[in-house]
């Protein structure tokens, strides 16, 4: 099934081909680096390998350019993560987007990228393209209708600068072609190319396509990789971690989560394998292996001063409801029934009443790993920035070759960060390829 806005066309080019194309009239052009080559082969100004994000947002710029561009994509249908993103409303970008809400080696890489092309400018564009949206909390934006508004969007403006699009494409080789362009292999043909542009992605939910294609090639061409983990992922907790017979599946309640120096305030949610929600999302993204994460369960208030005062008013009430008008039942009775002892509260200590409250301030928990990039939303790492201009995402080394979105060391936080990372370097891609 193809996104609306995403139906196939006729392209200009009369080489034979698998897959799909999609897409966009011919126009005339402003100018190009070349025209079609003999056989197989064709020649574009730029090349885009990934229909995601950041691949169209970049195609869509370098072809208002007048820039003869072709998006390659193995997968069968164009913007897959957009679709299922934010629930399918996608939370398309962040009105408080900036390089505090990003992680990677090089903190200050993405402001250069985010100064030139902001949320500002991509709320523009979904205006000029009458999508209505909301701001559902933290300044996260998502559409009132669908994500698929946002795919619609990003291929009216391909087609406007006469982008092709082929979709079921698979890039089996990228290489130089001499000193000035590429020539990239598909098991469709050979094409040459002024500009290529990696926007593959990381390897977050193989199942939709995902792929190190981006890193692999980006290592052939000489640059280096910073180390690759799953982030916005669930973290898996034993048990006995939180010191419970049973893992309390579907309860969820507001917290303060912090990881190292990094602190959020969401909500989390207990799951079958053991933590997810917001919250936990967030810190996932920093949490390293055999590290705690803390959770101040009862934010805002003082957890110790708060029982003592519950044992003062009513002693001869029972212990296990001491919690009750703080947390949810489940959690409130699971805690209540391991850290403290069964009978009345005039009868427990006040130091054992302090010990609980220090827990629902600074419950310190330690995770067994994550999910992994099944169910990562993002990854954490990728093409080291060292090797890329934080203008243009050109590659230092290697003129003409590209990288943007997630493939690059730069991750965001939970909350239309990672989208608005994945515009704004597409868009300074497409500036200069
Ligand atoms: P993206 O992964 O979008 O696109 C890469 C493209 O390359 C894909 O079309 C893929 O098929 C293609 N490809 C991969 N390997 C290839 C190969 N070898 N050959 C050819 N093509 C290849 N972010 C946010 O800001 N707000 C949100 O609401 C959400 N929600 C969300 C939900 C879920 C479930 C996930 C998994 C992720 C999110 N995200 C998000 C994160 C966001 O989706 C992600 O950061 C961006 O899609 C990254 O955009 P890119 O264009 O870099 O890669």
């Amino acid at each position: 099934m193809r996104p609306e806005g995403a139906s196939p066309e006729e392209t200009p080019h009369p080489t034979p081909r698998t897959g799909h194309s999609s897409g966009c009239a011919p126009r005339p052009r402003a100018r190009s680096v070349g025209s079609l080559v003999t056989g197989q082969s064709e020649t574009f100004d730029v090349v885009v390998i990934g229909a995601g994000a950041a691949g169209l947002m970049c195609a869509m710029t370098a072809g208002r350019r007048g820039r003869r561009v072709l998006v390659l994509d193995h997968a069968d249908k164009i913007g897959s993560k957009i679709l299922i993103s934010g629930g399918g409303r996608c939370n398309f970008t962040n009105l408080g987007a900036g390089p505090e809400n990003f992680i990677s080696r090089n903190p200050h890489f993405c402001r250069s990228a985010l100064s030139r092309y902001t949320a500002a400018d991509f709320i523009a564009l979904v205006q000029k393209h009458g999508i209505a949206f909301h701001e559902k909390t933290l300044g996260q934006l998502f559409c009132d209708g669908s994500a698929k508004q946002i795919v619609t969007m990003l291929m009216d403006e391909c087609r406007a600068g006469g982008v092709i699009v082929r979709t079921s494409q698979r890039v089996t080789q990228a290489e130089r072609l001499g000193d000035n362009g590429f020539r990239i292999v598909t098991d469709a043909g050979h094409i040459a190319a002024a500009s290529l542009v990696l926007a593959t992605g990381g390897l977050s939910i193989p199942k939709m396509g995902a792929t190190g294609f981006a890193y692999d090639t980006a290592k052939r061409f000489g640059l280096a990789l910073t180390r690759t983990v799953p982030g916005l992922v669930p973290l898996t907790v034993n048990a006995d971690a939180f010191g419970f017979d049973e893992l309390l599946a579907g309860v969820s309640l507001p917290v303060v989560a912090t990881s190292g120096r990094h602190r959020f305030a969401e909500a989390i949610l207990f799951t079958h394998r053991g933590l997810s929600g917001p919250a936990i999302l967030q810190v996932s993204s920093y949490w390293q292996p055999g590290e705690a994460i803390t959770l101040d369960i009862a934010p805002g208030g003082d957890g110790t001063a708060h029982l003592i005062d519950r044992k003062q008013q009513r002693p001869k009430s029972e212990t296990r409801g001491i919690l009750g008008d703080l947390l949810p039942t489940r959690l409130a009775n699971a805690l209540a029934q391991s850290r403290l002892p069964p009978g009345q509260l005039a009868n427990v200590p006040d130091r054992q009443l302090a010990a609980l409250g220090r827990l629902l301030n600074g419950w310190q928990i330690t995770p067994t790993g994550t999910e992994g990039y099944a169910k990562a939303e993002v990854t954490v790492g990728g093409i080291d920035t060292r090797d890329l201009s934080s203008t243009t995402m050109e590659a230092r080394k290697v003129p003409g070759l590209f990288v943007i979105g997630e493939a690059v060391d730069v991750t965001g936080w939970l909350g239309g960060y990672n989208f608005q990372w994945a515009w704004s370097s597409g868009w300074c891609a497409g500036q200069t390829a």
